[in-house]
């Protein structure tokens, strides 16, 4: 049978010349001293911005300028409109990302100037609140000074903004989210007193490191988190579950990569895909485990290996996700329709001359993806900057022991900054360490090409090659870091 969307379409690679950095001394692949900053991929940014924004600036004179900051202080401030255009491209080619559709609406926040962990929380108080906007969810990041010479200026520790705690009793049974069972734990050794009783829904506090300073563990206020009591349109024995959900995802422990500059510290949100609720939050063995309930509450066998019971669950479970966030007025994305807005999107991208850069598996993650347009054809594998990594776990410079801070001001008035939106979701960081176990092991150089190989729907291969160590050496390696490993 024939697929009519199976064509796998064939890119040519951009492939660009590693001799941008004239001012790199050797090619010994590490900056000098204090110089953080990658001019390749700086050069290379600026390129990219006034091709696609008509800037009105002159790009020579810009990059002369850049050159000249990066030579006095290791670094180079990036303008607004540039930090915006990036960090729009970074949404744009977040290969996991199924709503990137909505690219050009990121409102970006300008926080670099922001500094020390009380501004910093308030900071992440008025991009919830502005986010949020009372269900009607903006995407939006928030920016906050790029590392240095010294590393991360600030960090987020917790991997989203609004999560929930999982407390282990010793028989090893979990109430909350076993996922963050372990960070629990290591707040309660920092001093972070949960409330009584505990639930299955306590929102965790933030973990904010600083330089400088001891970390912070600061009370989310829970005047701005808006969660969703979830039940069910026709099953009225749902509710009782006493299932609810928060209704931003804000992925804050990942690394945006710009221009050759690294924000470590970048809180980004959109808003959900139905099934990252109902399909994974609620529905894995390892997180809510709620399947095999619903399952005997429908009166299936949730024994048997041949009634679809998983399925027929997830299925009422993702029902009532819908359900109850339409009805709350919460934003929510349902996946057919995400689908054939994301075909949109690869078709706009093609347009435009650009790769549609892209995770099939992430793209195609939700119940019933093959009724979607998305399903139907391959995406470009490749993960070019700008982009979202994954977070490494260095504590910034001088910071020493956590203090429990105060809670956030929950009144104070947000700035409204009209600037953002995105995300791509978190992956575990033992794919970093892999990553450079796999650097330090193959020595990169002298792979001049990589084919990559795509299996297509009906058992047919096609080939691309993919240049993805070429000459360039050291400095290539460096920038090659920050590519996304692929395990
Ligand atoms: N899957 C994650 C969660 O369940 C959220 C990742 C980001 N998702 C998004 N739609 N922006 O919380």
């Amino acid at each position: 049978m024939s697929c009519p969307y199976s064509m796998p379409v064939l890119y040519s690679v951009h492939t660009r010349p590693v001799d941008r950095a004239d001012d790199w001394p050797g090619d010994q692949g590490v900056p000098p001293a204090g110089r953080v900053v990658d001019l390749d991929e700086a050069r290379e940014f600026l390129e990219t911005f006034h091709r696609e924004t008509q800037p009105g600036a002159d790009l020579e004179v810009r990059w002369a300028q850049i050159k000249a900051e990066v030579a006095e202080t290791g670094l180079y401030e990036q303008t607004f409109a540039e930090l915006q255009f990036g960090a729009r491209v970074a949404w744009r080619q977040s290969a996991r990302c199924i709503g990137r559709a909505r690219w050009q609406s990121l409102v970006v926040r300008d926080a670099r100037r922001v500094r020390g962990g009380d501004a910093v929380a308030r900071e992440l108080a008025d991009h919830l609140r502005f986010a949020t906007n009372g269900g009607r969810i903006r995407s939006t990041i928030t920016i906050f000074a790029p590392d240095d010479a010294l590393g991360a200026p600030v960090r987020i520790r917790n991997d989203q903004l609004i999560r929930y705690a999982g407390y282990r009793d010793p028989g090893g049974l979990v109430v909350g989210d076993p996922r963050y069972a372990e960070f629990t734990g290591e707040l309660i050794d920092r001093g972070w007193q949960p409330p009584t009783p505990q639930t299955a829904f306590d929102l965790l506090p933030w973990l904010i490191e600083s330089r400088d300073e001891a970390p912070r563990i600061v009370p989310v206020p829970s005047a701005i988190v808006l969660e969703v009591p979830i039940s069910h349109p026709t099953l009225p024995w749902f509710a009782a579950l006493g299932l609810r959900w928060h209704a931003v995802p804000a992925i804050s422990n990942m690394t945006l990569r710009i221009g050759g500059l690294t924000y470590s510290c970048a809180p980004f949100n959109g808003f959900y895909l139905v099934d990252e609720i109902a399909t994974r939050n609620f529905g894995d063995t390892d997180r809510y485990n709620v399947l095999p309930e619903v399952a005997a509450r429908m009166g299936l066998d949730n024994g048997a290996a041949d009634n679809y019971w998983q399925l027929r669950a997830a299925v009422e479970v993702n029902t009532a996700v819908l359900h109850s966030f339409r009805q709350a007025g919460v934003r929510i994305a349902e996946p057919t329709a995400e689908s054939t807005l994301f075909r949109t999107f690869a078709d706009r991208e093609e347009a435009a001359g650009r790769p549609v850069y892209g995770d099939w598996s992430w793209i195609n993650g939700h119940l019933g993806s093959g009724f979607g347009p998305a399903w139907h054809r391959y995406y470009h594998p490749a993960e070019p900057n700008p982009n979202f990594w994954p977070a490494n776990h260095q504590s910034p410079a001088g910071a020493t022991q956590p203090v429990v801070a105060d809670p956030v001001n929950a009144d104070h008035e947000p700035d409204d900054i009209p600037c953002l939106h995105s995300e791509r979701h978190a992956v575990d960081d033992s794919a970093g360490r892999l990553y450079d176990t796999f650097l330090a092991v193959v020595e990169p150089k002298v792979c001049a090409m990589v084919d990559s190989l795509h299996s297509d729907i009906n058992g047919s291969v096609a080939r691309e090659a993919e240049p993805v160590f070429g000459e360039g050496g050291a400095r290539r390696r460096l920038r090659d870091r920050w590519r996304r490993p692929q395990c």
